[in-house]
């Protein structure tokens, strides 16, 4: 029988409860399945770790996830510890460290939730954010100067290599080719005219090689502004890694909000562990007290299981939390209910055992 080991990272905050909750709904499967196993294997790193160690992970941290078949992560930071130093210690670590170029975003309205905007149906909000999650805008290369003086200068510098652009960017085509989706590539070559511009020209370059994969470019400011007033010209978007940040927390708010919003930190050539984590935060406003929506983290749960090549439990999953929402009885305060946060994971593998 295979066994998936999986490396855990619940983190601070929420995630932690919401974490719980995804082990649990993983778990269950495995056994209602009965061809696999997992094992979990747990990571207290975090904020509180930091807090007692002065480091967010060990140094050798990534060489103890190395041998894991994934990672499930809940949330980083947490106020106490500056967030530029939690994520990059941790988080963003991981990410780069392994080589996770593909962060895989789906906005799916599903039938029961909440959807803010007028006269959507849920056909209309269905699609697949893919972010590129390893340079851009969050190379974090830069520097300060004159720290403290009149003439204190911060600079921050992009990096797009031809190479990164060129993967994330053919990874996108190859999904819209697959799926028969069109593709919608989202920049700003109009005002980075250096970083944005070259990415445009990558996108039209790989487009030759995809004559049939219908595509679209919008400005992010114009994106956005479709997200919310027209969502269903959008399919499988690719975009940069801070555009596709904080397009994907509005994609969460016209689909059911951040409880719901999954993201899947992919190395596809399988040569590191990827990551599955809800899109959230640490949502220190309501930790502590099992408010925490855990569907979303429950959602990455179902994109694991597809990275596994288990399809067929993805979409179960889905549907499960698709039913949930439909018959609203057993549903955190975010979706309007009154449950509890360690209620959910039952109430879900309730609807997988009918
Ligand atoms: P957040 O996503 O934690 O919270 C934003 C809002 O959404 C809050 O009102 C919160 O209560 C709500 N929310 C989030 N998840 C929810 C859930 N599962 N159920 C119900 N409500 C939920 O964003 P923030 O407040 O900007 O960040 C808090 C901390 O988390 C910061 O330290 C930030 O850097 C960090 N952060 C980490 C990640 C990550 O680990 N992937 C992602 C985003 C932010
Ligand atoms: C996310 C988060 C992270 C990001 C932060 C915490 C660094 O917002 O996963 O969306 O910006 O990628
Ligand atoms: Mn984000």
């Amino acid at each position: 029988m295979d066994k998936y080991r999986i490396a855990v990272i619940a983190g601070d905050g929420i995630g932690p409860e919401v974490i719980a909750a995804g082990k649990q709904v993983l778990s269950g499967i495995a056994e209602l399945d009965g061809g696999f196993e997992v094992e979990y294997t747990e990571f207290p790193w975090g904020c509180e770790y930091y807090l007692d160690k002065g480091e967010m992970m060990p140094e050798d941290g990534l060489e103890q996830l190395e041998g894991f078949d994934a990672i499930y992560l809940g949330a980083v930071g947490y106020p106490g510890v500056p967030d530029h130093v939690s994520l990059s210690g941790l988080l963003l670590k991981i990410r780069r460290g392994f080589d996770e170029y593909i962060n895989l975003r789906p906005v799916k309205l599903l039938r029961g939730a909440p959807c803010p905007l007028a006269d959507v149906s849920c056909e209309d909000i269905d699609m697949v954010v893919v972010r590129e999650n390893s340079e851009g805008e969050y190379a974090n290369v830069g520097a300060r100067l004159y720290p403290g003086t009149e003439q204190e200068v911060a600079l921050q510098t992009s990096v797009f290599s031809r190479h990164g652009c060129e993967r994330v960017i053919r990874y996108a085509y190859e999904l819209a080719k697959a799926e028969g989706k069109s593709l919608t590539s989202i920049s700003k070559g109009n005002a980075l005219g250096y970083s944005m511009v070259f990415w445009d020209e990558i996108f039209a370059e790989i487009g030759k090689e995809y004559p049939d994969v219908p595509t679209q470019k919008f400005m992010v400011d114009a994106a956005s502004m479709f997200f919310v007033k027209d969502p269903k010209r959008f399919q499988i978007v690719v975009t940069s890694n801070l555009f596709g940040d904080i397009l994907t927390d509005l994609g969460a708010a016209i689909a059911g909000g951040m409880g719901l919003a999954a993201g899947a930190n992919l190395n596809p050539e399988r040569k590191f562990p990827s990551m599955f984590e809800p899109i959230h935060g640490s949502a220190p406003d309501i930790a502590g007290q099992g408010l925490a929506n855990p569907l979303a983290a429950i959602w990455s749960v179902a994109q694991m299981l597809d990275f596994f090549g288990r399809e067929d439990l993805g979409s179960r999953v889905i549907a499960a939390i698709e039913t949930l929402l439909l018959e609203k009885r057993v549903l955190t305060q975010d979706l309007g209910g009154t449950a509890k946060t360690h209620e959910i994971a039952p109430a879900i593998l309730e609807i997988l055992k009918r």
